[in-house]
């Protein structure tokens, strides 16, 4: 069975750094088809460049966020949600070139965090907290054990489950939106299943092994460059992949 990898991916000074860094996770899990879509009006040729690289079976595509949902550099990183309108573009790819009793599951991987490599093997984060985690009781999921906004139906983080690539033919119109809300876009989606808590399945013995990170790159700060192109011309950031 293939594992499905949806990866939604900005342009940034750090972008190549997390994808070489996915990448290299990766290429340590066998049959995985990497989906990877770019926030961006056309395919930039950095993304195109590395994937054409990487022994990694891929797919690449792009869709951009509406300005109105972008969010701004200095916005708080909670404001808007992100990578929605990415993941769905890959969830119609999806629905569009795999049939519906393919074998597969469904897994949605943000350039940014860690995977350790048993969760490939599982498949099956945290705010302010050390982890959150599904509440499970005599193999069942009940509940959750989170913070913030405790009420949500699926309170997982994006990193926190996989879906039966079945489920994604069987329920054509499960997407995410950028009118869910951020921090609501995992929860609202995965209502589209019409799923009871008791039908997932907890994995990673019973949710109490740690097997993902939700780490954070610190933005790279440039101050010099104009002062470095003053130095020694144009050419210092020229020419350069
Ligand atoms: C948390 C969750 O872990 C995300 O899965 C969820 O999408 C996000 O909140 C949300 O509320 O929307 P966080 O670490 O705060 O994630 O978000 P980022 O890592 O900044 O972005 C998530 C994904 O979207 C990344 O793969 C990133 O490359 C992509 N992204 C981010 C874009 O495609 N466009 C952007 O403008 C920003
Ligand atoms: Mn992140």
């Amino acid at each position: 069975s293939i594992i499905y990898v949806i990866t939604p991916t900005y342009a940034r000074l750090e972008q190549k750094a997390e994808l070489t860094r996915l990448s290299h996770t990766l290429l340590h899990v066998p049959n995985i088809h990497w989906i990877v879509i770019e926030d961006s009006p056309e395919k930039t040729a950095l993304v195109q460049n590395f994937l054409n690289r990487t022994r990694i079976h891929s797919t690449h595509l792009y869709v951009a966020t509406p300005s109105e949902y972008k969010m701004n550099r200095t916005d708080p990183h909670w404001l808007k949600p992100r990578g929605v309108l990415q993941r769905n573009a890959a969830l119609d790819w999806l629905r569009n070139n795999t049939s519906p009793d393919d074998d597969g599951v469904v897994y949605f991987a943000d350039d940014d965090n860690t995977y350790s490599l048993p969760i490939f093997e599982e498949l099956g984060l945290a705010a302010d907290l050390r982890y959150e985690r599904p509440k499970v009781t005599n193999g069942k999921v009940t509940g959750w054990y989170t913070y913030r906004k405790p009420n949500r139906p699926f309170a997982t983080d994006m990193a926190g489950f996989a879906i039966n690539l079945n489920l994604i033919h069987q329920h054509p119109k499960a997407k995410f939106s950028n009118t869910f809300g951020a921090g609501r876009q995992e929860s609202t989606f995965l209502t589209f299943f019409n799923l009871t808590l008791d039908e997932l399945e907890p994995k990673a013995n019973m949710c109490t092994q740690v097997l993902v990170w939700h780490t954070r790159t610190e933005r790279s700060k440039t101050p010099y460059e104009e002062a470095m192109v003053k130095l020694y011309g144009a050419d210092a950031y020229s020419n350069i992949e």
